[in-house]
């Protein structure tokens, strides 16, 4: 369908010869999300089919495919014996579409309805994600891949969008349901015991030697960290996060991709014809495969670099005028909390165990009532965050994406999140361009959960 609608609008533009501000009005598409339980063969064969909260009766839902510019209307009708939400995630987005529960938008009741109508004004790799007790939702399945076209397709043969998960289920192929287990909470994060590739344990695409492969990887895991590798495909990473570089890097070595990080790539296929290539995925006892491509007769190799993708808009930022604001990332296993504010008390470490908070930012557990920091409309804010905990953290800013400061000054690519390894301190700069309250938490959803989340509030 949309190859058809573009060709129809290039073909327009040919015969009617209006002048180039003139543009048709931007295109709209609606769908109906219907979030409910469904089952879905998860396992291998001689398993039981695994029960689900699905997009429209599966897992991952549909993946959706606009064009930059387009404008997305999403029903939701929640069927799910819980209140719900749909987050659009690296979306800069109108903050009240942003699906954040009591902060953007009261719960979807189950039995309830709710319409998310709002812009794409980025082309890139994104998606979509439950908002609401997301440790439990987005493990149970309602996540999706939302993919936004460039308004000039670039050249490649194939894109693939590649929805990577982890999952964990018992004997019987059921999600684990200790969602709240203090174990996850306060270390690692729920680490699964399945990979998936799009919902399936196996993912088989068929390619041509030459090629070249436009990969969408999305990490859609609750707490995984994903080490990816490449084996009959060489190429470049092109966007992080939906935004791309401008300069597409080669890759040269493994990728590390932290729960809600996007990355693009394009790759040509240089295994032989006959031969397979694969996506890896490194743990410590070796590489697991992620998805295989099998790959018949076709050209030769490319290998020419590809052009970088078109800048989405961008919104400068200015250092030297830029506000700071320190966030001290605290507490998880073996660097206990020994207390912190939590809901306008302050609490011992016990106390906060037993109400499942494990860690604080400034020494608040959970969602404080007071922002992080309240910016001026287009103000430049930085944001020095001390990872003062044992384990990594990936921290997200929903509305706006950030740069990282480099201790040279220089500023890294636009991303939406940042891997903090433990220890770690690193500093991100962005233009406060979208009005709203905006959440800034881990992605690792046990420990958001479990007390890793703050806010940023931009005034109009
Ligand atoms: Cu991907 Cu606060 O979310
Ligand atoms: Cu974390």
């Amino acid at each position: 369908m949309r190859s058809s609608r573009r060709r129809f609008l290039a073909g327009f533009a040919a015969l009617s010869a209006v002048p180039a501000m003139a543009r048709p009005a931007r295109a709209s598409q609606a769908r109906q999300f219907m979030l409910e339980p469904a089952r879905q063969q998860i396992a291998p064969d001689g398993y039981p089919e695994t029960n689900l909260w699905c997009v429209n009766g599966s897992m991952p839902g549909e993946t959706l495919r606009l064009i930059q510019g387009d404008r997305l209307r999403v029903e939701v009708e929640n069927r799910l014996p819980q209140p719900t939400s749909l987050h659009w995630h690296g979306i800069r987005i109108d903050n009240a579409m942003d699906g954040v529960p009591g902060v953007t938008q009261a719960p979807i009741q189950p039995g309830a309805r709710f319409t998310y109508d709002f812009a794409l004004p980025d082309a890139g790799t994104y998606w979509y994600h439950s908002h609401a007790q997301s440790v439990e939702q987005v493990e149970r399945g309602l996540q999706g891949a939302l993919i936004i076209a460039e308004a000039v397709s670039p050249d490649i043969d194939q894109d693939l969008p590649l929805v990577i998960d982890d999952m964990r289920v018992t004997a019987e192929a059921q999600v684990d349901e200790a969602f709240a287990a203090p174990h996850d909470l306060s270390h690692a994060g729920r680490l699964g015991n399945v990979l998936l590739v799009n919902g399936r344990l196996q993912s088989e695409h068929s390619v041509r030697r030459g090629d070249r492969l436009r990969l969408r990887l999305i990490n859609t895991a609750n707490a995984r960290i994903f080490i990816l590798g490449l084996q009959g495909l060489e190429g470049w990473v092109m966007a992080y996060d939906g935004m791309p570089l401008r300069t597409p890097r080669a890759i040269s070595d493994r990728l590390t991709l932290a729960p809600a990080q996007r990355v693009d790539l394009f790759v040509d296929v240089t295994a032989s014809e006959g031969e397979d290539a694969f996506l890896l995925q490194f743990e410590q006892d070796g590489g697991y495969e992620m998805a295989r491509f099998t790959v018949t007769s076709g050209t030769a190799v490319r290998r020419d670099p590809p052009a970088p993708l078109a800048p989405n808009p961008q919104f400068p930022i200015d250092l030297p005028s830029a506000r700071h604001v320190d966030l001290r990332m605290q507490g998880g296993a073996m660097a206990w909390l020994t207390s912190a504010q939590f809901k306008g008390e302050e609490l011992e470490g016990r106390e906060l165990a037993q109400r499942g908070q494990f860690w604080a930012f400034n020494g608040t557990a959970g969602r404080p009532v007071d922002p992080l920091i309240t910016a001026k409309l287009g103000e430049t804010i930085r944001i020095r965050m001390f990872n003062e905990t044992l384990f990594p953290h990936a921290m997200h800013l929903h509305g706006m994406h950030f740069s990282e400061v480099h201790s040279d000054g220089s500023l890294g690519p636009l991303r939406d999140t940042l891997l903090m390894r433990r220890g770690e301190t690193r500093e991100i700069a962005f233009q406060a361009h979208n009005p709203g309250d905006w959440l800034l938490h881990c992605h690792m959803l046990s420990h958001h959960a479990a007390g890793m989340g703050t806010w940023v509030r931009v005034l109009t």
